[in-house]
């Protein structure tokens, strides 16, 4: 009897042992990896990008893809459609037909001669609708977007930047036709410089060569840039743009556009002369013009509430608010100049 409970007791010893080890080793696993919270919180974001968009979850990913993965653009970021884009006809012709058409007709023809150019760079001023023109194609092209954040890129531990640069082209092959697009591409793959950090370089190398790579294959994959200074994007990484595309600071004809787009959902009074407002506005880019219409909004919900009335029902916007804004928006800008009485 005495050797029947010396056994149990020395079994549920052996038992309570293993769970400690096991517990413990858990532990130290879960917090000596440097990415273990990132990693969980990766895995969450990335399965509720891919419920908004709609994407299989039994894809499997490793870890540096998942990390990757969080960076698709889904629900309300989702691009613009063409109608959300002012004043960029031409631009926008141009870029469904170099883009959007060769992807559909390599995709049913299976032609490499037919597919869009594998690196496309989006080049002008701030605030002139780069960001806006890309995500908006890859909406009209059905196309997976990921707005790469290269800071996410560069990892100090050794060796986690060449597999996180790999990962971007395995996600994009995965979920393909996809767009990786690089904002600012020119402080990304600038020259590659000697202060570079030396896991940085890598990172960069390595991700020319996978570039190189899957461009000989029959992959649907399209690298985008912008940037507001093309000359700093290194050569390199200029000759592999094939496409180049300029968006320049629009004209009168254009801002005209561009306030049509932003005013669609407003109420605007019959006084309001948008072609007037777009030569008053000389030099303002779209996210300018954003930013006028929202201080003449301002204006108007500030003098509707003065009259006692409430923001819910705001008075149409009136060609004074406007004028007031514009005035006021170029002024602070340092845009304008003032006229010397002689
Ligand atoms: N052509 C346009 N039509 C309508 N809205 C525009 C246009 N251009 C710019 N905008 C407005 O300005 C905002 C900023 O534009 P966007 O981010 O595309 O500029 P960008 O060229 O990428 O600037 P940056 O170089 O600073 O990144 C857009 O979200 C949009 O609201
Ligand atoms: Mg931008």
């Amino acid at each position: 009897m005495a050797d029947r409970n010396e056994l149990i007791g020395v079994a549920i010893r052996v038992v309570a042992a293993a769970a400690v080890s096991f517990l413990s080793v858990r532990y130290l696993v879960k917090y000596l990896d440097p990415n273990h919270s990132v990693n969980e919180e990766s895995k969450k974001r990335v399965a509720q990008l891919f419920h908004e968009l709609g994407i299989d979850r039994e894809v499997q990913l490793s870890e540096h893809e998942v990390r990757i993965a969080t960076q698709f653009v889904g629900g309300e970021d989702v691009g613009a459609g063409w109608d959300e884009i002012g004043g960029c006809e031409e631009l926008v012709a141009e870029l469904k037909d170099r883009i959007i058409l060769p992807l559909r007709f390599s995709a049913e023809s299976g032609s490499h001669l037919l597919s869009p150019p594998r690196g496309i760079l989006l080049y002008g001023p701030p605030g002139c609708g780069k960001t806006l023109l890309a995500k908006a194609v890859a909406r009209a092209a059905g196309c997976r977007f990921i707005n790469l954040q290269v800071s996410n890129l560069t990892d100090k531990w050794y060796g986690e930047s060449q597999k996180l640069a790999a990962a971007v082209f395995s996600v994009a092959q995965k979920f393909q036709p996809t767009i990786i697009f690089i904002d600012e591409i020119d402080s990304f793959l600038r020259d590659r410089q000697s202060h570079d950090h030396e896991s940085t370089a890598m990172m960069k190398a390595q991700f020319m060569t996978l570039w190189d790579g899957f461009s000989s294959s029959g992959d649907q994959i399209i690298v985008m840039g912008a940037t507001n200074r093309p000359r700093d994007v290194d050569a390199a990484i200029l000759r592999r743009m094939t496409a180049r595309f300029q968006v320049p600071v629009p004209n009168a004809r254009q801002r005209k556009q561009i306030l049509n787009v932003i005013l669609k959902k407003e109420r605007v009074d019959n006084s309001v002369n948008l072609e007037k407002i777009a030569l008053a506005s000389e030099g303002l880019s779209g996210s300018d013009l954003k930013e006028v219409c929202r201080l003449a909004l301002l204006s108007r919900a500030k003098a509707t509430v003065a009259s006692g009335g409430s923001v819910t029902s705001l008075l149409p916007l009136e060609h004074t608010d406007f004028e007031t804004a514009v005035h006021k928006y170029m002024r602070a800008a340092h845009l304008l100049v003032e006229e010397t009485l002689d």
